[in-house]
């Protein structure tokens, strides 16, 4: 293998703004995600000629509507191209709604000790100034850096870890925060400005980890429902999912995005219990934006260790299913 094999990429396509298309192109919000090939997305990116990449569409959709199998495929194929060794990275398009979601999950289920870059935009690849092919371009300088390993986000000139990274705008171009912990780092013309060491990562071959064999063998995830607490709240949310509880996709779990530090509306708390006590699993997060659960004696009930409601409702699911 020479040295340029070695810098092989792999650019995965799932979809997303950045692969968005509006009629017009002043019109950053009214656009169809998930309509331009992935090969085109890599081709608006002149840098990218140089460099010696595979590029595969996996999925074509607004990651709104992300499901287990779009996530299998995508893990499936990750998994297999880390185990090349002529493969530096992958970089993996995606939107950005729920890529704080995907990229959780690849994390826990893989660990890899290559890079494993999503990246994304805000304004549809047909804007009149794209976010997206600036954001490519700094997710393959990412990719290529030879210390680069775990699952990371790479937007607006920002590197942030897989599990601290929340979308915490709807519009801006730089919609990530990676809260207390901060971005890992930030890309600047390809220069990498690291502040933080990497996300932990195996050495063993990626497609033998037990997590990702586990994920790719399910037939759905364990069904865990994700409520707020809020003033006003009564149980009534968690007596009806207790009610309606078909065995086909049996209630496992639920998270609850409590108040400031985990704390639950009373009514809310009794009837969580009642939950509980039927053989569901209750985990506490906070509904604040930044900071976590500070955990005390005389919590109610386990907190989310630090993760966001989202990624406690994901993590809860992987936990089910023996992740
Ligand atoms: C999506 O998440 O697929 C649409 C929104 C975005 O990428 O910004």
């Amino acid at each position: 293998m020479n040295a340029n094999q070695a810098r092989r990429l792999v650019v995965l396509g799932t979809g997303g703004t950045i692969a968005g298309r509006a009629t017009q192109a002043n019109d950053n919000v009214g656009y169809v995600a998930g309509q331009v090939a992935v090969s085109d997305l890599v081709a608006m990116v002149p840098a990218l000629a140089a460099c010696p990449l595979d590029v595969e569409q996996v999925a074509q959709i607004n990651s709104k509507d992300m499901v287990l199998g779009v996530w299998q495929s995508l893990a499936e194929r990750v998994a297999e191209h880390l185990d090349r060794p002529e493969v530096a990275g992958i970089v993996i398009t995606h939107g950005t709604d729920t890529i704080e979601e995907t990229a959780f999950l690849l994390q826990t289920v893989l660990r890899p000790s290559k890079p494993v870059v999503l990246t994304c935009a805000m304004r549809p690849a047909t804007a009149l100034v794209p976010d997206g092919p600036q954001n490519l371009s700094d997710a393959v300088a990412v990719a290529l850096q030879p210390d680069a390993r775990g699952v990371v986000v790479v937007c607006a000139g920002r590197i942030h870890g897989a599990d601290d990274v929340a979308k915490v705008h709807p519009y801006r171009t730089d919609p990530f925060d990676s809260g207390d912990a901060g971005p890992l780092g930030c890309v600047e013309e390809a220069q990498l400005r690291m502040f933080r060491p990497w996300p932990q990562a195996v050495p063993e071959r990626t497609h033998d980890a037990p997590g990702l064999q586990r994920l790719l063998g399910a037939d759905a995830l364990p069904r865990v429902e994700l409520i707020f607490s809020h003033a006003n709240a009564d149980g009534e949310v968690v007596r009806a999912l207790l009610a309606h509880n078909p065995v086909a996709r049996r209630l496992r779990g639920i998270v609850v995005a409590g108040t400031g530090n985990g704390t639950v509306h009373d009514d809310l708390l009794a009837a969580l219990k009642q939950a509980q006590a039927s053989g569901v699993a209750v985990v506490v997060a906070s509904r604040c934006g930044q900071g976590r659960v500070v955990p005390h004696s005389g919590q109610p009930l386990p907190d989310s260790a630090g993760l966001s409601p989202v990624k406690a409702r994901l993590a809860l699911a992987l936990q089910l299913l023996g992740i």
